[in-house]
């Protein structure tokens, strides 16, 4: 048998371990849940209208390391991305009848953020270089009742950030960033997350720094600030100590941290550049490898910006490799490395939006909004999202230590291999397609 034959064809695979566990928890970790636990209070949170609302130190100490790297005069703890995106929506007073524009790749909470207020969101399409919100299509997609963006730096990139923030502020609109997947990602030499009106950030399980759950909002604006803490700690029984005349979006959930994560939070926090510079330095050897092999395309990193990341994009043509996308990947799996062709399907096409039932069983909230009917979120309405995840995108996440620039030389020749046995590859998809 050649050495050369694809291992999804009997050969043996180009990597034959298990891929190892990104393990990031160390020392500094260990040493801060123990504080929390010898202190006896694992939160400090109480909806009282004293300081006990702000969650005690622990708390204030992550918020406060947010604070100074981001430079920004707010952040504020929650337990999760998901909760901070509501917050941040809900803290915009956005309400039934109004519109939010959103990007439909990405995660579902970027959406479902603007549902839980009762206002809906319309989604614009992206542009297929870097895979975030299209400025034109946003300009496209703003009406009377559109009153904010959600742009999200998808995968590690930031969006076009500074073009959103100024058609933002020509419509008077607001604009969040889920920047959950770009921590530390700059553009024009400022922080992903800090040009909008709020920065979200997460701390799941699978992101850059991870506290189990856990989530952040940094913003610059007290009202907001003030806003999303109300919405971290059942607010409603809060505004009339502290005096709060305007009472819009202030009923509250328990969105509180314990001080256990947050503990945890803080020291990958600290950790964070650490962090993220060996997975740069991978993506980048997986990046120019990738670049001799034709019809696969590595990311792409505007001018002005840097990318963290998150997840390792590349386009693919299989015109020019002359395999259907998901053998590929199928192959590429085989030789041993995660691969994904798509990311998630676009998030109109969910049935929550084909069928426009979510709260209730009447079409709460879309009903509230009389422009929205069969056409807002039907297949076609975002053409570049729908192509990526048809056929032109795969992802990976190899470019995460204990691997090495060896094993990112050994994904580029996974892949190189499985190009070299096209023809006998597509002969058995033939074959099995015969029988
Ligand atoms: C872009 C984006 N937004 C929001 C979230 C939600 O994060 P969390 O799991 O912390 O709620 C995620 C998580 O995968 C995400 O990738």
């Amino acid at each position: 048998m050649s050495n050369d034959l694809a291992a999804l064809l009997g050969g043996a695979p180009v990597r034959d371990q298990p891929m190892p566990v990104y393990n990031t928890i160390g020392e500094e970790e260990k040493k801060a849940v123990m504080e929390v636990l010898d202190s006896g209070v694992l939160s400090g949170f109480a909806a009282q209208p004293n300081d006990d609302h702000l969650g005690g130190p622990v708390v204030r100490g992550l918020e406060d390391s947010f604070c100074t790297t981001f430079g920004t005069r707010y952040a504020i703890a929650v337990n999760s991305a998901t909760s901070a995106l509501h917050a941040a929506v809900s803290a915009m007073k956005v309400g039934p009848g109004d519109e939010v524009i959103v990007p439909p790749y990405t995660m579902t909470a970027s959406a479902t953020a603007v549902l839980f207020t009762g206002a809906v969101p319309i989604f614009a399409d992206i542009d297929d270089e870097v895979f975030c919100l299209d400025p034109r299509s946003v300009q496209a997609r703003i009406t009377p009742r559109t009153r904010g963006v959600m742009a999200v730096n998808l995968y590690g990139h930031p969006a076009p950030l500074i073009e959103l923030k100024k058609l933002c502020d020509r419509h008077g609109l607001f604009l969040i960033e889920d920047n959950a997947q770009a921590p530390l990602a700059k553009i024009d030499g400022r922080y992903a997350g800090t040009i909008g009106d709020a920065g979200i950030f997460s701390m799941n399980r699978h992101k850059a720094m991870q506290a189990g759950e856990g989530g952040l909002v940094i913003c610059n604006d007290r009202e907001i600030a003030e806003r999303c803490r109300l919405m971290r700690n059942h607010g409603e029984v809060l505004v009339d100590a502290f005096g709060m005349e305007d009472i819009t979006n202030t009923v509250g959930l328990n969105y509180r941290i314990t001080n256990l994560s947050a503990a945890v939070a803080r020291a990958q926090f600290a950790k964070l550049p650490a962090l993220t510079e060996p997975r740069v330095r991978l993506a980048e050897r997986l990046s120019k490898g990738l670049s001799q092999i034709p019809g696969i395309t590595p990311p792409v990193v505007r001018d002005g910006c840097t990318h963290v990341y998150y997840f390792f994009t590349m386009k693919y043509d299989a015109e020019v490799t002359g395999l259907p996308r998901k053998l590929f990947t199928d192959a590429v799996r085989a030789e041993g490395f995660p691969i994904n062709p798509g990311y998630v399907k676009p998030l109109y096409l969910e049935p929550m939006y084909q069928k426009r039932i979510c709260f209730g069983s009447n079409g709460a909230p879309f009903s509230f909004n009389p422009h929205i009917d069969e056409n807002t979120y039907r297949r076609g309405i975002c053409p570049v999202v729908e192509r990526l995840q048809d056929s032109d995108l795969m992802w990976t996440n190899v470019t995460y230590p204990p691997l090495t620039e060896k094993d990112m030389d050994a994904f580029v020749e996974a892949c190189a291999k499985v190009i070299r046995n096209r023809g006998r590859l597509l002969a058995k998809e033939w074959n099995s397609a015969a029988e």
